[in-house]
This record gives structure tokens, C-alpha cells and sequence, in this order.
């Protein structure tokens, strides 16, 4: 799929590998641009970097009402839903039940939100795209905090799950799998002793946002089910 004249929604937009892909969503001219964020002055920020293409929304991922509010666009039906908000805490068996919600509702439940709320219409039009940020730390069996492992897994069987229930309606659906990637998240991760963030920046192949975007462009267009940005990772994967 080409991006160019279509529609796109992107959750986590304010910051970081979100930011980076509204922007390069924008350059690659698509039609309008959705930037949805907690983060309100920070959607708006990037909203008015694109112009009048773009729009900013202030979004809570982890409930459905609001998740299900950004289908109605002021630039048409969505073509492309990129559920790209995440978090990480927790830490291994000593992380609360607490921790476990939180987790499982802004990195597994939010992409639910997204299909319920886009999938539907998009079969009436003829087909549509979804776009899940998960990561490596769902394929890869490293050493990791324990919460942030399993939800994202969870978020890569959801969306095989979606990609194999409706393909024949025209749902086309990606995971974009990155491992270490110069955002907050990382520097966050690391400060707090966070065992993923310390993994990924030890490996020492951290990526920047605009790369990580240039890569998805690049999945999108071949139609891949998953955008690996780190080559090393896409090997793991094959070989296991
Ligand atoms: P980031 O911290 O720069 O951006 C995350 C954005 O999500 C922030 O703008 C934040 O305000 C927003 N957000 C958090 N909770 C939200 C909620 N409940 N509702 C709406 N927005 C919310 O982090 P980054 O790295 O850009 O993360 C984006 C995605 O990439 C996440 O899903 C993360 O798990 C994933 N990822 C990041 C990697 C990295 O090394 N940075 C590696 C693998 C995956």
C-alpha cells in the first residue's frame, strides 16, 4: 500500500517512532494525518509541523471510546491505523497486578480498540490497513522485563489474528517489530533499570525514529506482516 492520498490515524504520535511516522506519512502526501496522543501539546506540536494535512487529537489508548471517536476524521474514513502507543514497567516476578493492567490495556487492548473501531468500515469500502507497533521483545526470547515481553507478544498474535480472520475482506495488517529505538521510552527504560531497555542499548544497533519510518514505508508498500527496522532481527527470526 501506497501511502500517498490515504487517510491515516497514529496513536502515540506525539513522540518518538509515532512522531516520526506522521511526519514521513505527511512527506509521502498522504491526505490528512491524525496525530493522537495523551500527550496533547505534544500531538499539536507535530500536527502543526505537517500543516494543514494534519490534526491533533488527545487520546487515552486504553479506553475504547475514546480510541473508537478517532474513526470520524475531518479528513474522511481512515485507510491506515497505525496503533503505535505503548508503555513499559514493570520488571520480572516482583511486577504488581497493577503494573500487569496497565500493561496489557495500552499495549495489547488499545490495538483491539483500533480494529473494532476501523475494521468494519473499511471491509464496507473495500479494504483498509493496520499498522501494530509491537517489538522484538515479543519474538525474541531475551532476557526482559517480564510484562513488557508478554503484552507485546500478545499484540503480535492479536494482529495474526486479525491479518488471517480477514484477509479475504481486503484487512491488510503489519507489525512493526523494532528492537532498540533513541526515544524517550529507551532513555525512560534505561534511568529506571527497565532489563529490555538496558538489553537493546547494550546490543549497541540502536536506530533512530526516521529510520525505523523509512522502513515501515518500505514494509507497507510490499505488503509485509512484519517490519523489522534491524536486520539482525529479521535473521533471528528466520533462523528460529
Ligand atoms: P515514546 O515514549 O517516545 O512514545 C510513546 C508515545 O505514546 C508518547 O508520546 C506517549 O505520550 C504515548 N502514550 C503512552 N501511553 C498512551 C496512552 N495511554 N494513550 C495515548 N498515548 C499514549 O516511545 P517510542 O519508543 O516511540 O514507542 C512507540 C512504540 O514503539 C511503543 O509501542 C513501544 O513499545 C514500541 N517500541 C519501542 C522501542 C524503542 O526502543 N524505543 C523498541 C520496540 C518497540
Amino acid at each position: 500500500m501506497r501511502v500517498q492520498d490515504k487517510v491515516v490515524v497514529v496513536t502515540g504520535g506525539a513522540s518518538g517512532i509515532g512522531r516520526a511516522l506522521a511526519l514521513r506519512f505527511a512527506e509521502e502526501g498522504a491526505a490528512g494525518v491524525v496525530v493522537a496522543d495523551l500527550d496533547e501539546a505534544g500531538a499539536q506540536a507535530v500536527a502543526e509541523e505537517i500543516g494543514d494535512r494534519a490534526t491533533a487529537v488527545q487520546v487515552d489508548v486504553s479506553s475504547e471510546p475514546q480510541v473508537s471517536a478517532l474513526a470520524n476524521t475531518p479528513f474522511g474514513p481512515v485507510d491506515l491505523f497505525c496503533s503505535n502507543a505503548g508503555i513499559i514497567g514493570g520488571h520480572g516476578l516482583d511486577a504488581s497486578d497493577q503494573e500487569w493492567s496497565s500493561l496489557y490495556a495500552v499495549n495489547v487492548l488499545a490495538h483491539v480498540y483500533a480494529a473494532r473501531a476501523v475494521v468494519p468500515s473499511m471491509i464496507a469500502r473495500g479494504g483498509g490497513y493496520l499498522l501494530n507497533t509491537c517489538s522484538a521483545a515479543g519474538l525474541i526470547s531475551c532476557p526482559g522485563d517480564a510484562p513488557y515481553a508478554v503484552t507485546k507478544a500478545a499484540a503480535i498474535a492479536f494482529a495474526e489474528w486479525v491479518a488471517i480472520h480477514y484477509a479475504t475482506k481486503g484487512i491488510k495488517v503489519s507489525v512493526l517489530c523494532p528492537q532498540g529505538v533513541r526515544t524517550a521510552m529507551l532513555a525512560h527504560g534505561i534511568q529506571e533499570d527497565h532489563v529490555t531497555a538496558r538489553a537493546v542499548a547494550a546490543s549497541g544497533a540502536i536506530l533512530d525514529p526516521a529510520d525505523v519510518a523509512a522502513t515501515v514505508i518500505k514494509g507497507l508498500e510490499a505488503e509485509r506482516f512484519h517490519i523489522f527496522p534491524h536486520p539482525e532481527v529479521a535473521e533471528y527470526v528466520r533462523r528460529k
